[in-house]
């Protein structure tokens, strides 16, 4: 089954959306099978946002990333990856639809309060960046 990586930034975290977000994503249909609160070291965030190291907003980005904690997860289920990216709407939240967790939420490009994997190869990347494989469960929800 699919898997992606979802983050809540430190602004969602400070504005109490975890779970809204948590729950957005469960009431969708999706499984949780991973995650933690954590702090994201200068090196992780380096590592996490690599592709956007010759960007003139990446100081920016590392140093917002590791300014409080993040809740990182791991989430599974049919289409999971282009599914979340559109409950999340566009990375602008200019743009981003209302509805969308960043239409609803969120303002300003920077502190736009999720992060979401955006291809298969991202996907498997981040999970093994931030999750070892003993982190993650596997179970039947038929419960
Ligand atoms: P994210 O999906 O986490 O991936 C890269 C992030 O860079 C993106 O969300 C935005 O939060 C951030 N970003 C993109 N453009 C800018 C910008 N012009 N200034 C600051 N941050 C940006």
């Amino acid at each position: 089954m699919e898997k992606t990586f979802l983050m809540v930034k430190p602004d969602g975290v400070q504005r109490n959306l975890i779970g809204e977000i948590v729950s957005r994503f469960e009431s969708k249909g999706f499984t949780l099978v991973g995650g933690k609160l954590m702090q994201i070291t200068q090196e992780l965030a380096e590592q996490h946002y690599g592709e956007h190291k010759e960007r003139p907003f990446f100081g920016e980005l590392v140093e917002f990333i590791t300014s409080g904690p993040v809740f990182a997860m791991v989430w599974e289920g049919e289409n999971v990856i282009s599914t979340a990216r559109l409950m999340m709407g566009a990375t602008n939240p200019k743009e981003s639809a209302p509805g969308t967790i960043r239409g609803d939420f969120a303002v300003t490009v920077g502190k736009n309060i999720i992060h979401g994997s955006d291809s298969s190869e991202s996907a498997v990347r981040e999970i093994n960046l931030f999750f070892k494989e003993e982190e993650l469960v596997s179970y039947d929800k038929s419960i």
